[in-house]
């Protein structure tokens, strides 16, 4: 599978360079020193990641001439064949219309989605999400991988079966060079050009140590790289975007501060937030969110979760639901159903600015199989594999039987790849800003 489609360079504007795709021209922030208009580049998430030979590019774009327009095809139809129900949900039509014309719906039109119960008006939303993600992010999905490089966490969430209050997993952390074969083999074996590094909040493993791991990294290979270690403060976020770190995956978890109080002993939410935006500001691509189905969670709340992801200028969200596992305190809480997770994901699409990647969580498939079809008919446009080493990723138990925790990367890749040519959609990521 490749994950984004040569360009060539067509023109510099101060630190953007507009590179053109099959006629179409995108803008991306340029960081490489010698480019020049005419050369051909891959770029992720706004960024030019890496020049590639004009052999190279022209092969990779004759596989993709025809494909790319098969695949824009099959997704255009599947948005025009939509039933669209007239005046019977007149309320949604009106947010969607609202929405298309590129205005901003208010809070409570968004709590009024997520509290819709009616079956015929939920799926009217979820078309209606579809199309807006079809309007302005066209058939690109983003597919990144994920390679999670220790299970150690000082943290004591809860929820998560990867605590340190969990004694009964055996605990990980892979070496430097673990992590760089990994990475090699993502992105050389397997073409991804985006890659998380992801671990618990793990003091033993002090930032200089990632901080080198991301600048060798770098140094090697020609990736887009999020960081996802927790909390690492001011200081640790501006070493690793110095080291070449430019997108964060921080979930807050939840806007209520009384729930994050209580799932979140010895915590606070405001240092979360606290470092999100000091992220935000430094120039990351942010993923955040929450959990969907936390106990005592309301609507309310959600709606203020999705609003908090906006106010933080998140780049993909990422809401997924809350699984039970057994060794944690919320071992016997129920999780919430797929329906009412894809619904958040298809109210998010109405509320948040059109830009926004909406992710389909492992969550989400691990709660039912059929979910990820569903959410990226509803909305959704970005998906992760895991490239995490085999028994290394069956350790990291943040909930029981994960999705595809089973199957090798190549497997992930053909199912992923079967899934995304069905629905018409090409594993790229040409949506940026
Ligand atoms: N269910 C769902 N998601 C979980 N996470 C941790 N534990 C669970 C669970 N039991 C999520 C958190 C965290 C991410 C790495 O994993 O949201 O941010």
């Amino acid at each position: 599978m490749c994950y984004a489609i040569p360009g060539q360079v067509k023109s510099f504007d101060g630190k953007f360079v507009l590179v053109d795709y099959f006629g179409e021209q995108k803008k991306a922030i340029n960081e490489l020193s010698a480019l020049k208009v005419g050369d051909y580049v891959y770029a992720q998430g706004g960024f030019v990641i890496t020049k590639v030979s004009q052999s190279e590019a022209l092969q990779t774009l004759e596989t993709w001439k025809d494909l790319f327009f098969e695949l824009k095809d099959i997704d255009d139809r599947s948005v025009k064949d939509m039933p669209w129900a007239g005046a019977k949900f007149a309320k949604v039509r009106d947010m969607f219309d609202c929405v298309s014309a590129d205005g901003k719906i208010s809070l409570q039109d968004l709590q009024y989605l997520l509290s819709s119960k009616d079956a015929g008006e939920r799926e009217f939303i979820r078309n209606a999400a579809n199309q807006s993600r079809h309007k302005y992010h066209g058939n690109s999905c983003c597919v990144h991988g994920i390679i999670e490089i220790g299970n150690v966490c000082d943290q004591v969430c809860h929820y998560c079966g990867i605590s340190r209050l969990n004694t009964s997993l055996t605990r990980y952390r892979m070496s430097k060079e673990e992590i760089l074969e990994s990475v090699r083999v993502a992105v050389e074996d397997y073409g991804f050009k985006a890659l998380v590094l992801q671990s618990g909040e793990d003091a033993d493993r002090p930032i200089i140590e990632l901080v080198d791991i991301v600048t060798e990294i770098k140094k090697r290979f020609g990736v887009l790289i999020f960081v996802s270690f927790g909390e690492v403060g001011r200081e640790g976020l501006e070493q690793l975007y110095t080291a070449g770190a430019r997108g964060l995956l921080l979930r807050f978890e939840s806007s209520n501060p009384n729930i994050y109080q209580e799932l979140h002993p010895g915590s606070n939410l405001d240092d979360r937030l606290k470092d999100l935006r000091y992220a935000n500001e430094l120039g990351y691509l942010i993923i955040t969110g929450s959990l969907v189905g936390l106990p005592g969670q309301t609507a309310e709340d959600i709606s203020r979760d999705i609003q908090l992801a906006g106010e933080l200028n998140v780049e993909m969200l990422s809401m997924g639901p809350f699984l039970p596992h057994p060794h944690t305190p919320l071992a016997h809480n129920l999780p919430p159903t797929k329906e009412a997770v894809v619904q958040v994901l298809a109210a998010a699409r109405f509320y948040l600015p059109s830009h926004v990647k909406i992710l389909v969580t492992t969550g989400l498939e691990t709660l039912n199989a059929e979910a990820r079809e569903l959410a990226f008919r509803s909305g959704a446009n970005s998906m992760m594999l895991n490239v995490t080493p085999q028994e290394k990723k069956l350790l990291y138990e943040i909930y029981p039987d994960r999705a595809h925790q089973n199957e090798s990367l190549a497997v992930q890749i053909d199912s992923a790849k079967n899934l995304l040519q069905s629905l018409g959609r090409a594993p790229t990521d040409l949506s940026f800003r």
